[in-house]
């Protein structure tokens, strides 16, 4: 055994733009601070199913700019509530155990969770069981307590905005209100921003209810001064007022059981019944996690994997990794777990565009 001290790094979850290269900061700095580092295979599946391999420079050779995780991930296993075969019937077990041996027959002192808040919360559970543990904010929904910004965000920002200019074109040129549904889950951060970004007239959220009948005032606001079209962004979580989320479909064993999706077509309809204009929906769905992530993701992905190190390297377990003005700090990871983080439905960036007359639906 190498007197060397050993960790090991996982990702968790979806896979989020940026996830590469904060496995390649995590690499990097280890092996510079002398550290030995093991890559876990599949995110929690393969810390129990004992998967992991020692890592080096060339490991990470050139997966900067590359989306996915060269690790592999998954969203459905839980060393909590491990889904194991017996008689061709998955029983659930606490494979936690078996999860601790592996790290402790290889000498593993510490675990870097790269993860959303499902990951977080089982890198809680196991920072409780005495695993040391730093943990790296990452969704694209952005939507993790205690940090101004989790990594992946600002791509999958950048790629709704993108696809908002190009909708402009269709609808401006045939009159058309056009509607764009984005991801997000219950927090409304990539509508809001995107929406912004890209000059929607109405942004929909799941922080703000919305009543067809303000988003038709809207549109017809905009034809009684000109402009024949409207182009609207919908979080997938946003909600009527009243009503509900919609809902794709139920998913067993997920670490989300709901998987949201259908609210920008059920829009639609909506608003073409009432108003009688011709109306058209996009989902843009996962292309906003693929891809290369932005200069800015790769800049934050880049500090918290190497603060991520160093935090282990001091001692500050059970931590999270976090972005406060403009600072990396650590927060602990018991302030991060089950604390949702949502839009401000009275905050700054909100009233700012109700001010150049952007429609919220209320
Ligand atoms: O949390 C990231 C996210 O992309 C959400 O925005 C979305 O609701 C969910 O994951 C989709 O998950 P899946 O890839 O399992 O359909």
């Amino acid at each position: 055994m190498s007197s060397k001290k050993t960790i090991a790094v996982l990702t968790g979850g979806g896979d989020c733009p940026g996830l590469n290269a904060v496995i390649r900061a995590v690499v990097r700095s280890s092996l510079r601070e002398g550290l030995r580092i093991y890559g876990i295979e599949n995110g929690f599946a393969g810390l129990v199913e004992d998967q992991m391999e020692l890592m080096d420079d060339y490991s990470v050779s050139g997966i900067l700019p590359r989306g996915g995780t060269i690790l592999g991930t998954t969203n459905r296993d839980n060393p909590f509530h491990y889904a194991v075969l017996e008689d061709g019937q998955p029983i659930y077990k606490d494979m936690s155990g078996k999860a601790i041996n592996n790290l402790k027959k290889r000498g593993i002192d510490g675990l870097i969770v790269i993860g959303g808040d499902g990951s977080l919360r089982i890198a809680q559970k196991l920072s409780a069981l005495g695993v040391n543990i730093v943990g790296v904010p990452k969704t694209i929904d952005n939507d993790i307590p205690c940090t101004e910004r989790t990594f992946g965000f600002d791509t999958a920002m950048s790629t709704a905005t993108e696809a908002l200019d190009r909708l402009h074109t269709t609808a401006e040129s045939h009159h058309r209100v056009m509607i764009l549904e984005v991801m997000g889950r219950n927090a409304g951060w990539i509508a809001l921003h995107s929406g912004v970004a890209g000059g929607a007239h109405c942004i929909l959220i799941p922080e703000i209810p919305y009543t067809i009948e303000s988003i038709n005032q809207k549109i017809q606001e905009r034809r009684t001064t000109g402009r024949n079209f409207s182009i609207i962004v919908v979080a997938e979580g946003a909600k009527p007022l009243g009503g509900d989320v919609t809902v794709a479909r139920m998913v067993e064993g997920s670490f989300e059981a709901v998987r949201l999706g259908g609210v920008g077509e059920k829009l639609t309809r909506d608003i073409e019944s009432l108003t009688g204009i011709e109306s058209r929906c996009t989902v843009l769905g996962h292309l906003q996690r693929g891809g290369t992530p932005t200069p800015f993701d790769r800049v934050l992905c880049t500090r918290y994997g190497a603060a991520a190190v160093g935090a282990y390297i001091t001692g500050s377990y059970g931590a999270m990794v976090a972005l406060q003005k403009d600072a990396i700090i650590t927060v602990p990871l018991d302030s991060v777990a089950d604390q949702p983080h949502n839009v401000d439905p009275d905050g700054e960036l909100v009233n700012m565009a109700r001010k150049i007359g952007v429609c919220f639906g209320d």
